[in-house]
């Protein structure tokens, strides 16, 4: 959905971006097994967070520096999930993503999961990217699109497992953040609904 949110509303998510980012500060990810970094810095908010260490990829109620439990999603963020993810249950994490100039993000799928019914909700702010979206198998054909500041981009349906990745940043295409880079939020249902 390009140019979803409006300059005001971005800025607005900044705000609630920095206080998260206040409580529960931006982490290194690494690759399992190999301990290789990857190329963004990362933090969450809500009940659960994803993680990457040498011990695998999850999600965990704690910071894995800070031991201390993520701080809640923003209201604002969960109205927009509301608004444009139309699942009946609250999303349980929001990963926050952070690109400098250089990072980008391989081909992967989103199936940490275990609700694969819930769509994956992701709002883009900031530089511009290249983003690419294949099919639900590895290897097939891809499509870039470039994703500007105040985009989202729902992962759901039969598109919920589309392999995606980010392939470059643009450096210096948006003013929204002082020092530049690019902030990617993604929504997540993680966990399936209890039954009553
Ligand atoms: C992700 O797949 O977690 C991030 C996607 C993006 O940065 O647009
Ligand atoms: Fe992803």
């Amino acid at each position: 959905m390009p140019g979803f949110l409006d300059r005001e509303a971005q800025l607005a998510l900044i705000e609630d971006i920095r206080g998260v980012v206040g409580q529960a500060p931006l982490f290194q990810p690494v690759m399992p097994r190999t301990g290789k970094p990857l190329s963004v810095r990362m933090t969450n908010c809500g009940p659960l967070g994803w993680v990457a260490d040498r011990a695998g990829y999850r999600y965990q109620p704690q910071h894995p520096v800070t031991g201390t439990r993520w701080p809640a999603i923003p209201e604002r963020l969960t109205a927009l999930w509301d608004e444009v993810g139309a699942y009946s249950q609250p999303p349980e994490a929001c990963l926050v993503n952070f690109y400098e100039e250089t990072a980008k993000m391989g081909l992967h799928q989103d199936r940490d999961e275990e609700d694969l019914g819930a769509p994956v909700v992701s709002v883009s702010l900031g530089d511009d990217c290249l983003f690419r979206v294949g099919q639900t198998t590895r290897g097939g054909r891809t499509v870039s699109i470039r994703l500007r500041s105040g985009d989202i981009v729902v992962l759901g349906g039969e598109g919920r497992l589309v392999y995606h990745g980010v392939d470059r940043i643009y450096p210096a295409t948006s003013t929204l953040l002082k020092n530049g880079g690019r902030i990617n939020l993604t929504l997540r249902r993680v966990r399936p609904a209890a039954f009553e």
